[in-house]
């Protein structure tokens, strides 16, 4: 077969250059507001759902769409909390001082969007947005060729959203959008709502944006007033109907913010059911976003999993746990009760009823660590075991080491934090405390109740306790005594 020939680099330029280039698209986030209804001193947009700030799963499905450098958060009340939460996101932020409502919001962003043809408005309370909807929305919108396109969906309850009054049901075409304060009551029957979501040319935009007026009850500038703007100056205003009415829902008062949580945690949860993972009445875990578990690990009921937690294959996380930012082996057991955080646990360790592993826990391969034991900034070696009332902190414990049950590391001395050193093999007796910094040496042992506060040489015993002085008789004559007396 013949080769295609190569098309020459003129042809090829002279094809670019007929191809219309490609518009400039900015995606604008609405996140300026107080958020009232919530009665909080937070900012709106930072409470959280699934684990994050309402407004860091927005820019999350932005980001999918656009680059960073291409997306302008609109902040206001709070606006350096706001900034500090979200600045490792990446993107743009606009500053609204003074928050005169939704179209005032984007007056504030003409400078910022200037340079842009269309402009993706998205607001920063509602967070089940996703990417193939907000691209669903700017591709029909540059098909329409519309000056204005909002998203609606039907829902059962639309109180409290504005209405779209089409101009005929079939058609794509608005007429305005009204918001429930002002609707009459035959309006207040229609379900097909404005999400909140809309793409804008910003040319026609900004072209007519001062025509707003704040002549309604909250007396602010509405966004949505856009399209009866824009249809008296007859451009295109449309309306894409989104299948998905649960993408928009916003977390305007406690109430939504918790449906928007349960429905966050329970779509986690089918994931990883999904990806054969067991999940006992999942209804009650907390699990967020970025935590991984291995298929054939089971996760009873009232569990939380949470920040980048990973969890191997063939696990159990009994009931009542919490763990946090922590990395887990395959086949670990974690009995009921345990919290633990930034911590790693090799596979096969048995963890627990009961335990608090705090930050910079390492336990080892098969290790044992029981119930009512507290460790922070340990090593703790293959197969060993501290099952009992506990406290190893700033320690290095080799492997096969016993701990004995209420041993203490003093790793404190009011000042500075010491070092413990246990090697392989040690056996160390029940209720021993060890005051660091000090080192017990291979295969010795230590016997219980001891104070250590020496070195302890390898294959040693070491006693630190008082020698038992045994009185015969001493009691028995107290109580004769005693008797006399009354
Ligand atoms: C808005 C729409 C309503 C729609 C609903 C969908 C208006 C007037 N109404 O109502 O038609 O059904 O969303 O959820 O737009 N914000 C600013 N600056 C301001 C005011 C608000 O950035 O000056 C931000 C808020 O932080 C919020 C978003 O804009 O993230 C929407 O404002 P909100 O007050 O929640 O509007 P809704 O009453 O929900
Ligand atoms: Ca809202």
């Amino acid at each position: 077969m013949k080769k295609p020939k190569a098309k020459s680099a003129r042809r090829k330029i002279a094809e670019v250059s007929h191809r219309p280039s490609a518009p400039r698209v900015a995606i604008a986030i609405m996140a300026a507001g107080k958020g009232t209804r919530l009665k909080s001193q937070l900012p709106k947009v930072l409470h959280e759902v699934g684990g994050k700030p309402l407004l860091e799963h927005v820019i999350r499905a932005a980001l999918r769409v656009a680059p960073a450098s291409d997306i302008y958060a609109i902040i206001g009340h709070e606006a350096q909390r706001v900034r500090a939460a979200l600045q490792h996101t990446g993107v743009r932020f606009v500053l609204q001082a003074e928050q005169r409502g939704t179209g005032h919001a984007l007056m504030v962003a003409r400078d910022a969007l200037a340079g842009y043809d269309h402009v993706i408005v998205l607001s920063g309370d509602a967070p089940l947005i996703t990417p193939q909807t907000i691209e669903h929305l700017r591709d029909f919108h540059l098909a329409e060729k519309a000056a204005m396109t909002l998203l609606s969906a039907d829902l059962a309850n639309p109180t409290g959203y504005g209405r779209v009054l089409r101009k005929s049901a079939r058609s794509a075409d608005v007429e305005a959008i009204v918001e429930e304060k002002a609707a009459s009551p035959a309006e207040k029957k229609i379900r097909e709502i404005n999400s909140g979501f809309y793409v804008f040319s910003v040319e026609n935009m900004y072209g007519h944006i001062d025509e707003l007026s704040t002549d309604n009850p909250h007396s602010e500038y509405y966004l949505t007033d856009m399209a009866e703007v824009l249809r008296r100056a007859k451009k295109r205003v449309v309306a894409w109907k989104t299948e998905n009415p649960g993408e928009v829902l916003g977390g305007n008062t406690r109430a939504e913010l918790a449906d928007i949580d349960h429905f966050l945690r329970m779509a986690k949860a089918r994931q990883l059911m999904a990806d054969g993972v067991t999940i006992y009445y999942p209804a009650t875990c907390v699990i967020d976003a970025d935590v991984a578990v291995a298929p054939d690990t089971i996760i009873e009921p009232y569990v939380q999993l949470l920040g980048n937690t990973r969890i191997g294959t063939r696990c159990r996380v009994s009931s009542y746990s919490v763990i946090r930012d922590t990395e887990i082996g395959d086949e670990v057991t974690i009995r009921p009760g345990c919290m633990m955080s930034e911590s790693r646990i090799e596979a096969r360790a048995i963890l627990g009823p009961y335990s608090h592993l705090r930050p910079g826990s390492e336990i080892g391969e098969g290790a044992h660590v029981g119930n009512f034991v507290e460790t922070k900034k340990i090593k703790l070696g293959k197969g060993s075991k501290a099952n009992h009332l506990t406290y190893l902190g700033d320690a290095e414990i080799g492997a096969n080491v016993n701990v004995g049950a209420g041993t203490i590391t003093c790793n404190y001395d009011g000042m500075h934090k010491h070092k413990t050193i246990i090697e392989d093999g040690v056996f160390v007796g029940s209720d021993s405390t060890l005051v660091a910094p000090v080192r017990v040496g291979k295969g010795a042992y230590v016997a219980a109740a001891s104070c250590i506060t020496d070195d302890v040489p390898d294959g040693a015993l070491a006693l630190g306790r008082a020698r038992q002085i045994v009185k015969e008789g001493w009691a028995k004559e107290k109580r004769v005594k005693r008797a006399n007396e009354s």
